[in-house]
């Protein structure tokens, strides 16, 4: 495994995509609606950084099972969402990888109403996009590798990593990501003064 961003460079990473929210929206009150489960992390942070009112609502969606690295069939679950008419949303999502997620679902959160409808995420994979549309604000591109961390996981793990790690081709093949608390505490330790 190999830490891609650290906690820091993830925590500016989250400063300047709030900065641009804040730039665009100003003081209108705001319904974030975070995609679990790979997002929670990234919302927690970010509504953090807004000053304009805040309400936050959620929606499932998945494409992978298990172990998997690629996408299979997607499933969404709108449930949880709250009442969108005449409301500013901002979609949040760890991941725009093939796009096929957030497709889905701004098509979905377009029929309900909102004043407007933007879309946010921490990361985007160089190369790998299947669909038309781009999210409005972007935080980093990543080469395309499977990464995990600051919400994203493997196998349902890892999500708790405060940095952004991409698993080697052998972690993959075997499923047993290898002693990243260790990697983690060198590179703490090194950043100290
Ligand atoms: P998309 O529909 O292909 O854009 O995939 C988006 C979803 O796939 C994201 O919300 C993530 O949950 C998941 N995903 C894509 N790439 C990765 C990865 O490298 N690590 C963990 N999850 C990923
Ligand atoms: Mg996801």
């Amino acid at each position: 495994m190999q830490i891609l961003l650290s906690e820091e460079e993830l925590s500016q990473g989250v400063a300047r995509l709030a900065e641009h929210v804040r730039h665009d929206l100003g003081q209108q009150p705001l319904t974030v609606v975070g995609v679990l489960t790979g997002s929670i992390v990234l919302v927690a942070d970010l509504i953090r950084r807004l000053d304009c009112p805040v309400r936050v609502g959620m929606v499932w969606a998945s494409s992978y099972r298990g172990t998997a690295t690629r996408p299979g069939q997607l499933d969404l679950r709108l449930d949880l969402l709250p009442d969108l008419t005449n409301q500013h949303v901002l979609v949040v999502d760890d991941i725009f990888d093939t796009g096929h997620t957030l497709k889905a679902l701004l098509t979905e959160l377009e029929q309900r109403g909102a004043a407007s409808v933007r879309s946010l995420v921490l990361l985007r994979k160089i190369g790998r996009a299947e669909v038309a549309i781009e999210p409005d604000y972007v935080g980093f591109e990543i080469p395309d590798r499977f990464v995990v961390g600051y919400g994203l996981d493997f196998d349902d793990g890892w999500r708790h990593l405060p940095y952004l790690a991409a698993l080697d081709a052998d972690e993959i093949a075997s499923g047993k990501p290898r002693a990243i608390s260790q990697v983690g505490a060198i590179e703490r330790s090194t950043d100290t003064p």
